[in-house]
């Protein structure tokens, strides 16, 4: 009746912005990324008779009952498939190194479905922990897995799940986070793609792009080729946030510390340096490079921005029990 579970959060590279079903989380894409090893969550789940609703705390906060509907759509998903109609107390702990918008919901959907899932008793494969874990976030059916993980959008709810493409990187791909802001965000990702989806004239291309960048990121991905994986990343995160820039209303994820970074990587790149930026639903940069030349990498962010707020990340496990 109790379980315990650790899962990572992901970053992107080829990116999922935008769902043709909202109720079961169904992407309008396929999308890609890397499981990074700092940032987890770990979630206990309880189920216990004696409770008239599911009771959620994070980092020892209880969690208003109409705060909790993505989930309710975890655990009403677990009472369904397991036909009991038990409630539960959820414990979720986030550790990211200091709190800077990297909080992800892709590690705390996967670490819910993960341990709810054991603690009914059901016994699921990874490939159906991931379409559980999609219900309550479109990122969390990736952090399922370990390393380089592919989501496939799949026709129906059976199909859209995730897979390992590398669980144990056998190269040298890291990034490192700049954490440039740490005010909430002002747009969510999920009212973003929504918006992108309804209003971009730019999203029909966008679905060609990425059946594109995934063909070519997995090619890059066999052949270890770090500055095509980087390169198609960028490419691929700029024409996301294209979306944002050409939704109505318009609007965009990046401040001017992205600018900045933004601005020094390109400059880094001029000087025949192989790192590469890509973003998400928020101002903070991440930077992708081969671990060779993290010091070098380390040292020239540094003179720009605040040593304390680089954070290097090397690909993280899949979830698992603890
Ligand atoms: C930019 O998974 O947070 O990080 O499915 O609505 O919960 P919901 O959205 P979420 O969106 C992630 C968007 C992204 C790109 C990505 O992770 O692929």
């Amino acid at each position: 009746m109790k379980a315990t579970a650790r899962a990572h959060t992901n970053i992107a590279l080829v990116k999922y912005w935008g769902k043709r079903d909202a109720q079961l989380i169904l992407p309008q894409t396929d999308s890609l990324s890397l499981t990074l090893d700092p940032f987890y969550t770990d979630t206990t789940v309880e189920f216990d008779p004696e409770l008239t609703q599911d009771q959620l705390f994070i980092d020892e906060k209880a969690v208003p009952a109409d705060k909790m509907g993505k989930v309710e759509r975890v655990m009403d998903t677990i009472r369904d498939w397991k036909k009991q109609s038990i409630f539960a107390r959820i414990h979720s702990t986030n550790h990211v190194p200091i709190s800077a918008g990297l909080a992800s919901s892709a590690s705390a959907f996967a670490a819910l479905a993960a341990a709810g899932a054991k603690a009914s008793g059901l016994n699921l494969s990874r490939r159906d922990l991931s379409r559980l874990a999609r219900r309550g976030s479109g990122s969390a059916t990736r952090s399922i897995f370990g390393g380089l993980v592919e989501w496939h959008r799949g026709q129906d709810d059976q199909s859209s799940y995730a897979e390992p493409i590398m669980e144990k990187l056998d190269f040298g791909l890291e990034m490192i986070a700049i954490l440039v802001d740490t005010s909430a965000k002002k747009v969510s990702s999920r009212g973003g793609m929504q918006l992108s989806v309804e209003t971009s004239p730019f999203y029909p291309a966008w679905k060609e792009v990425v059946k594109h960048d995934m063909t070519s990121m997995k090619q890059a991905i066999a052949s270890h080729d770090i500055p095509a994986i980087g390169h198609i990343a960028q490419e691929n995160t700029l024409r996301m946030h294209a979306l944002t820039l050409s939704a109505d209303p318009g609007f965009t994820y990046f401040d001017g510390d992205t600018l900045r970074a933004i601005h020094l990587i390109d400059d880094l790149q001029a000087e025949g340096i192989n790192c590469y930026y890509t973003m998400d639903a928020g101002p903070n940069v991440k930077v992708l490079y081969d671990r060779h030349d993290r010091k070098l990498i380390l040292q020239r962010l540094g003179q720009v921005f605040d040593p304390a707020r680089l954070v290097v990340a090397t690909a993280g496990p899949g979830v698992y029990y603890l």
